[in-house]
């Protein structure tokens, strides 16, 4: 290594492309996809006209979004070959294994797999979008030793995402909720899972292929293993649904006290863009807020506020999007292990968006490295 050449561990703040799929600004602490901000969406968009701005760069017209409605409800259902490649796998394997191996089959499934042109690729990406929630349900009736709930095309994606989940509708406030979780999850520049997929496609590699590894780096705690995690913390305080909000919110404080003394990582807490808060959390924790509110669950808002509050005091971290988006999942009825496996049918939509992005104008990602193993030495 030459003495001007500097190594950013993680390529913290290394920019390494342009992208016209979202812009996350830390400074006035903003997302805006292709131009509108995230907040405004989830107010007002379904997610799938959300999915199709990230895809083509501008909001449906009325006839471009029922063309695709239409696509997306009659391609909800699993191929045989997908279920059965699930039966085959562990009930006690992680989610995120099936996910990563339900995206792998539908790859190989595609008549179009090996098509990699722009109409192809939006083909593809519209038919995952349409298919992963019926992985997700599948997964979590599966592990419950439940039967399989069948897609409805009456029912728009986040209506039949909770359906096909727990086999019964869901009431307004609680699809509401959900869709919005979607939006936010939808997109965030380039962040690992994101950067995977990129890297990926621009060996020139498939849109399958690129999907399965960016799953594979979403699964990790410090990306969108967190939403998971936040649930498992929950856990280890103890979850009374008797306990008062202030009660629980001081046994919070004092279990994060303990984590901070003992320099744990605490999940949900933190990011790599965002030093004042995750743009997202505001939107999130009022959904959140409002499923706390319908199931009658304050207690849930007591360890929330706890932790927030001792980690703010302690070291003035902030939540991040995963934070509110776990325990609303959980309240939700979601298993605990199915929060990523959401994550992933959310960012389906930015992951595909960034591969086609990539794929218009592809350079081969291929950094350098500083060497600091041996000095050369030979075999005598
Ligand atoms: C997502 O990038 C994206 O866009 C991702 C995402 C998306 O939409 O795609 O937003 C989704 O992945 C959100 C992040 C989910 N991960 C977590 O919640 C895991 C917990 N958080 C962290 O480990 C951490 O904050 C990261 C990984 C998110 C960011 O880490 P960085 O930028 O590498 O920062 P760091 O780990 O070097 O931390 C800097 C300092 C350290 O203290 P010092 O050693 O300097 O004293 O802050 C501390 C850290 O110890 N710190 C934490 C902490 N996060 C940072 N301390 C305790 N708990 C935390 N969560």
């Amino acid at each position: 290594m030459t003495e001007t050449e500097e190594i950013r561990k993680g390529l913290a703040g290394v920019v390494v492309d342009y992208t016209a799929v979202s812009k996350v600004n830390p400074e006035s602490n903003s997302l805006l996809y292709r131009g509108y901000p995230v907040q405004e969406l989830a107010a007002q968009k379904s997610f799938e006209e959300v999915a199709l701005l990230l895809w083509n760069g501008e909001l449906p017209t009325e006839a471009e979004l029922q063309e695709f409605v239409t696509f997306e409800r009659s391609n909800r259902a699993l191929d045989e070959n997908v279920k059965a490649a699930i039966d085959l796998l562990p009930k006690n394997c992680h989610p995120m294994d099936v996910g990563r191996t339900a995206v792998s089959v539908m790859g190989a499934n595609h008549p179009k797999a090996e098509d990699s042109s722009p109409e192809a690729e939006l083909e593809k990406a519209k038919h995952l979008f349409a298919k992963f929630p019926a992985v997700v349900a599948y997964d979590q009736r599966r592990r419950r030793d439940q039967d399989v709930v069948e897609p409805r095309e009456d029912l728009d994606y986040s209506q039949n995402f909770l359906w096909m989940t727990f086999g019964e509708e869901a009431a307004p406030e609680v699809v509401d909720a959900f869709r919005v979780s979607m939006v936010l999850y939808a997109e965030h520049s380039f962040n690992a899972s994101t950067f995977t997929a990129r890297v990926i496609t621009s060996t020139l590699s498939d849109l399958h292929s690129a999907v399965t590894g960016a799953i594979g780096a979403l699964k990790g705690p410090l990306h969108g293993g967190a939403n998971e995690a936040v649930m498992h913390t929950f856990h280890e305080i103890g979850i009374r649904k008797e306990e008062s909000r202030e009660e629980a919110a001081a046994r919070a404080k004092a279990w994060m006290e303990d984590a901070l003394a003992q320099k744990k990582k605490v999940m949900g807490f933190g990011h790599r863009v965002y030093k004042n808060g995750d743009s997202r959390v505001p939107t999130m924790k009022a959904a959140l807020d409002k499923m706390i509110e319908y199931y009658g669950r304050s207690e849930m808002l007591g360890l929330y506020d706890g932790l927030e509050q001792a980690m703010g005091e302690a070291k003035n971290i902030k939540p991040n999007l995963d934070y509110p988006a776990g325990p609303t999942y959980h309240l939700m009825g979601f298993d605990t292990e199915m929060f990523t496996p959401i994550f992933i049918a959310a960012r389906i939509t930015g992951w595909t968006a960034h591969i086609r992005e990539q794929r218009a104008a592809n350079a081969l990602i291929r950094p350098l490295s500083a060497y600091n193993g041996p000095e050369e030495r030979h075999l005598s």
